[in-house]
């Protein structure tokens, strides 16, 4: 039989043992419920291996550096990846919110799951800012402590497509190879159902006609926002269409970096290339655009939209009127504005 006192001894040290833990479990992302003396911000990204938000994510990490030196107030930032996976998601955003993390910011896997982390969210009372995945507005007004930051898809679409009336119009000797004086194009679009490729390729047709061009659509497909399988595409419709691709027109510049690889696969000289364009302003991207390969992107401004969020989440956290703090339209929603590059742009480019 072990001596009494010592089973005693052993009792207390694990009372004190649990004790300690259960502080440390708390305090990894504040306690639930509690308040302390920093923001912890919990962001979930729908995949970390997308380059811009990639890029949006290390936006992040650096603007709530300079942050914290700015205003002597720390900030604690986790970033989990969820892999495409929404049910890898669902228990992200569960384990944020058990942690007590005081802001959480979404980039949804998929779309029409988003009333469920809005509910999630408002029982625990936690602000949501949903970002660059654009839930329905019905579910954005599900509760008034939900917001998005993002940049109008519309807008993206339509200056991408006045980017080609421009290139068209300027030299349709050129662009126009079968001299037929109708703009024969192919589409890669990004992930079904993301409001980015329903939008900008809708926008991006509807600006080219709108501009007084005849189009014809010889094929369209999705290529998930990826380069390999955008590359993949071009090459099967390269041999099924060949010349007659004049245009290749892409959700986002990853795409066309895809396009250009397939391209420079074949003996074809650049100058006989189809015009293309993209969108995101990725720095591959631009320097595609300085290369001539690429003819023009459009700015995607992940650093502004990273700042937004920021900006957003220190007003909600500081109790302070959002609307005061951020250009908040409609009470829910932060804009960003786009904007279209082209070789001659590059030396006004702003920091990404
Ligand atoms: C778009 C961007 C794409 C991709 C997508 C992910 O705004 O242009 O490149 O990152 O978001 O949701």
């Amino acid at each position: 039989m072990r001596p009494k006192t010592k089973s005693c001894f052993s009792q207390l040290h694990l009372n004190v043992l649990a004790a300690i833990l259960a502080m440390l479990l708390l305090s990894a992302c504040g306690g639930s419920g509690s308040q302390s003396d920093s923001l912890r911000i919990g962001v979930v990204l729908y995949a970390q291996d997308d380059t811009f938000i990639s890029s949006m994510s290390q936006n992040l990490e650096q603007l709530v550096q300079e942050e914290e030196s700015r205003i002597g107030q720390k900030i604690t930032l986790f970033i989990s990846d969820s892999r495409h996976n929404q049910t890898t998601q669902m228990d992200q955003v569960d384990r944020f919110l058990a942690r007590g993390c005081d802001i959480l910011c979404v980039n949804i896997v998929d779309r029409t799951a988003a009333a469920v982390i809005v509910d999630k969210a408002e029982a625990e009372g936690v602000p949501l800012i949903f970002f660059n995945r654009q839930p329905v507005d019905e579910d954005i007004r599900r509760w008034n402590q939900t917001y998005y930051v993002g940049a109008s898809a519309q807008e993206s679409g339509a200056l991408e497509g006045q980017l080609v009336v421009d290139a068209w119009t300027s030299d349709q000797e050129h662009w126009d190879r079968s001299g037929d004086g109708v703009l024969q194009y192919v589409m890669l679009e990004g992930e079904p159902g993301h409001q980015d490729s329903l939008l900008r390729t809708e926008y991006t047709i509807q600006t080219i006609t709108d501009g007084g061009i005849e189009v014809e659509r010889l094929a369209r497909d999705t290529a998930n926002w990826n380069r390999a399988q955008a590359a993949a595409r071009i090459s099967h419709w390269l041999e099924e269409f060949g010349a007659q691709i004049e245009v290749v027109l892409c959700n986002n510049d990853d795409m066309a970096l895809g396009a250009i690889d397939a391209l420079s696969e074949t003996d074809r000289p650049q100058e006989d290339w189809p015009l293309i364009v993209g969108i995101d302003a990725t720095a591959p991207a631009l320097e595609a655009v300085a290369a001539g390969q690429l003819y023009g992107t459009v700015f995607n401004d992940s650093r502004g939209q990273a700042q937004a969020m920021l900006d957003l989440a220190l007003a909600l956290y500081n109790g302070e009127d959002p609307a005061e703090t951020v250009a908040l339209e409609d009470g829910h929603y932060i804009w960003l504005p786009y904007r279209s590059i082209t070789r001659e742009d590059l030396t006004r480019l702003p920091e990404q």
